[in-house]
């Protein structure tokens, strides 16, 4: 470690001189721990959308944004997405190491045994429209899991965590499933424990009762990949949300459902859905590609060039590569029509030759190419989002537990600087 990496960073402000600890990372930026400012300067920082400032310390997840690099635990994410199983990589986020032949049967036994929804949750998913839009359906029924498993809810509780963890990977693809099938009148199929995690989840929403179903493996390979690709992102916008509700020492039902809440924005997760209604959009007019682009450029209407730009990314999203080459392969193996990938490249090679986007650093996100391979695999565009959500899982659960047990957390509480009225006095409605 260099000197200037330990010397503490210093803060002048009026005739005062602080000095506030760096806390060292292993790879990417350092911290500066400020804890003690407001204290000792009645200053608070304002730092709107926290785009300085990291809320913990974590040993999960590393970007680097400016070279677009990506990895779980240390591992990159284009060997996690060549090579493994989303179960393994959900075991890697959760306990810090990918598991050997042994451990990875025994979550997997686990995980099997708890697929079915009680048969009363059932009735939940009538409750509600059947054109009610899936993610909010899904927060809704992530959230009910704390009723029906009320012994899993201490999140100081190491065995209740444990099996907590086991039910929500175990149950929300089931939840998933229904909630398709639901909004089109198909029958709820029972999970098959002769199943693998995805093909079981693939068969529960395309297959029929009366009938076997053979799954793909294109469609299992696919969709294994496009999950490992969602499954952790470090401290983005739903993360942060299942931290901070957590901190209240909420239960992991209600935590993960708050990040489900925030991955459904169109600016975060629900950003896959969005392309593909660009993409059409621009299918279904007689605008050109360019012109759309021009209208992004010209900011009409608001509009922006969805999966594209990235808080930290500042080059190529290393998970839109990868989704940019499965796509090309899925589609050419399923020999499915490629008119919105088309589309899509050519709004990319617009794109990243235009100086708008190169001066901001704008670039494909992992949202660009993922929808055209869920709609290739038969997935209506509001399952999307479901999609990444049942990805990201064992993140927010990893990002959870790691929460609970770092003895630093404190429960999420930030100052604000108020512009409103100073003092003012109640007067009668006759004489205002
Ligand atoms: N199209 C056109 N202009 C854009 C875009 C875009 N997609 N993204 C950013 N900009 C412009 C923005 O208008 C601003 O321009 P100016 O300096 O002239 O005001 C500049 O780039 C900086 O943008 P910002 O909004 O300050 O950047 P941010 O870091 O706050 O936002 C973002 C990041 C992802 C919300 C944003 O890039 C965006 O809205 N992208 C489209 C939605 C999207 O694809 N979201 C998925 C993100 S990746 C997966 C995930 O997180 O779920």
């Amino acid at each position: 470690m260099t000197e200037s990496e330990l010397t503490p960073a210093t803060f002048s402000v009026d005739d005062k001189t602080l000095e506030f600890p760096r806390v060292k990372a292993t790879e990417g930026n350092d911290g500066v721990a400020i804890n003690t400012l407001l204290k000792d300067t009645g200053l608070v920082t304002l730092d709107t959308g926290f785009v300085n400032t990291a809320s913990c310390e974590s040993k999960i997840t590393y970007i680097d944004g400016g070279e677009g690099i990506l990895r779980y635990r240390g591992y990159p994410i284009e060997e996690l997405a060549n090579n493994s199983r989303f179960l393994e990589v959900a075991y890697l986020l959760i306990y810090g190491d990918l598991p050997d032949m042994e451990t990875y049967a025994a979550v997997v036994r686990r995980i099997k045994r708890h697929r079915l929804l009680h048969e009363d949750f059932k009735a939940f998913f009538t409750a509600f429209p059947s054109n009610g839009h899936p993610m909010a359906i899904l927060q809704a029924g992530i959230s009910g899991l704390a009723t029906y498993y009320q012994h899993t809810l201490d999140p100081k509780d190491k065995y209740q965590i444990e099996l907590a963890t086991v039910l929500l990977m175990a149950k929300v693809p089931t939840m998933i499933s229904y909630i398709s099938r639901r909004a089109q009148g198909l029958p709820l199929m029972y999970p098959d424990s002769s199943l693998q995690y995805i093909e079981d989840f693939i068969r529960m929403t395309f297959g029929m009762p009366y009938a076997n179903h053979d799954v793909d493996p294109i469609l299992t390979d696919a969709l294994n990949k496009l999950l490992i690709l969602h499954a952790d992102h470090e401290q983005n916008c739903s993360t942060s949300t299942v931290r901070m509700v957590g901190s209240s020492e909420a239960n992991i039902y209600a935590s993960v459902a708050a990040g489900v809440g925030a991955l459904s924005g169109p600016l975060h997760g629900g950003a896959n859905e969005a392309v593909l209604r660009m993409l059409t959009e621009i299918q279904e007019s007689d605008m050109s590609v360019q012109d759309f682009v021009t209208k992004v450029k010209n900011k009409e209407d608001g509009v922006r060039l969805m999966g594209f730009g990235h808080r930290v990314y500042k080059s190529y999203d290393p998970r839109a590569s990868i989704a940019k080459q499965s796509a090309h392969d899925v589609l050419e193996k399923l020999g499915k029509s490629n008119e919105q990938l088309d589309i899509a490249m050519e709004l990319e090679e617009i794109a990243l030759q235009d100086d708008y986007f190169i001066e901001r650093n704008l670039y494909p996100n992992v949202d660009f190419y993922t929808g055209l391979i869920y709609k290739a695999m038969g997935f209506p565009e509001e399952m999307f989002t479901p999609l990444f959500a049942l990805g990201r899982l064992p993140g927010w659960i990893a990002q959870y537990r790691e929460m609970i047990e770092d003895p630093a957390t404190k429960i999420g509480r930030p100052r604000q600087v108020y512009t409103g009225a100073t003092e003012r006095h109640w007067i009668p409605r006759s004489e205002r």
